[in-house]
């Protein structure tokens, strides 16, 4: 069951709340829930729905169609072919065999390869196309790359809506149609984090391509809408920019208590020097925490125990995470313990290729640290204070 919302006049929220998901791609926690957004913009001629909802809740998306008493559907909006939005698209055209689907012709390549949709249903537009539905017109936007090549958004030109799909969006299941900045922040921060901060570069561009248009609202396909357009762009040109923050993130695993000395240890010596730390026990904390704080964080350290010869494979894991999602980490070290040997920094140096890191001087102890350990840990803070301070952060 769903519910629809009127959300501007003759635009509704006909979407889904996904209230119990706690994973995304088998990998993301989803402490919040999230929800997959659609809309229907009803023009005096014409209807479009804007993009559609995960498989399992295509019912529940046609059921909010039919209570909305449509019968006729003349176009699908696909912003992006991922099933999360594009899934219950098939679902939608048997029910409306009318409905064109309106996309890119990357999206069209893809929608055929994983939904099998047949040609003869697309009707692809170039960039900047509009389409009049009477009274209602819908402009289409390239926007690549947000986060897949296809991505498109639309704007809805009489009403000043911006149909952004996964751009803008926030993994949260709430009842609530529209955002509270407050509260919204921290989730589309962390969205940002696990879904977009690999493609900074090119969602500054895209920022550039709403930047002049007069949006009132922007409806994501996730979490609630933004009826403060600013609060959120403003936020992501932060996000995206260059800047770092003077904040050590600090990604931990300690089997028997050595490594945890040594990140207390650290931890407390940055606290001292006026230095923000954001750690995490990677046995038992969410990876998006971490994603989230990397989002800003100058530098990185990894810190492990040592297990069959390398890294903790948690460690390993976080790091290769770290490299897949690119953050604008400038520094980056390791420090940990091993009983006898290993090859933990080249296993966790190896595992960051993509990450523009100057690293620095690792720290590793044999069993317990001691007094040489706790000296190399004063210096390796004193360095990483030093690096902020070049950078004007510290
Ligand atoms: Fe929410 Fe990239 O799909």
């Amino acid at each position: 069951m769903g519910v629809y919302r009127e959300v501007s006049p003759g635009v509704f929220s006909v979407g889904v709340i996904d209230w119990d998901r706690r994973l995304f791609d088998e990998l993301i926690p989803l402490p919040d829930g999230t929800s997959y957004n659609a809309y229907l913009v009803r023009g005096g001629e014409k209807n479009a729905l804007i993009d559609s909802a995960d498989p399992p809740f295509g019912r529940a998306l046609l059921e909010n169609l039919e209570r909305l008493g449509i019968d006729r559907l003349d176009y699908v909006v696909a912003h992006h072919a991922e099933q999360d939005h594009s899934g219950s698209i098939p679902a939608v055209l048997e029910r409306f065999p009318e409905a064109k689907v309106v996309c890119t012709p990357r999206c069209r390549e893809l929608l055929e390869e994983h939904l099998k949709i047949s040609a003869e249903k697309f009707e692809t537009v170039e960039d900047r196309a509009t389409l009049s539905l009477g009274g209602k017109t819908l402009e289409f936007l390239y926007t690549p790359w947000v986060h897949w090549p296809e991505t498109m958004v639309t704007y809805l030109k009489e009403d000043e809506i911006l149909f952004s799909c996964d751009f803008f969006g926030s993994h949260f299941a709430t009842s609530d149609l529209f955002a509270d900045p407050k509260i919204i922040y921290e989730p589309a921060k962390r969205y940002y984090a696990e879904i977009m901060m690999p493609f900074r570069a090119i969602i500054r561009k895209n920022l550039e391509v709403v930047d002049p248009l007069s949006i009132k609202m922007i409806a994501p396909s996730h979490g609630p809408l933004h009826a403060d357009p600013s609060f959120i762009v403003e936020a992501y040109r932060d996000w995206a920019s260059e800047d770092v923050k003077n904040e050590v993130v600090i990604p931990f695993v300690s089997m028997h208590g050595s490594t945890r000395l040594m990140v207390d240890y650290l931890t407390d010596g940055l606290i001292a020097r006026g230095i923000g730390v954001k750690r995490f026990d990677i046995a038992v904390s969410d990876v998006g925490k971490m994603a989230e704080a990397l989002v800003d964080a100058a530098t990185l350290v990894v810190a492990t125990c040592t297990v069959l010869g390398g890294p903790h494979p948690n460690a390993a894991h976080v790091a290769f995470l770290a490299n897949a999602l690119r953050p604008k980490t400038r520094f980056a070290s390791i420090i940990g313990s091993y009983g006898w040997g290993g090859k933990t920094v080249k296993a966790i140096q190896e595992a960051i290729p993509l990450l523009k890191v100057e690293v620095m001087e690792p720290v590793l102890a044999k069993g317990l640290p001691g007094e040489e350990d706790y000296q190399a840990l004063d210096q390796l803070a004193d360095e990483i204070l030093k690096r902020h301070q070049e950078l004007g952060i510290a």
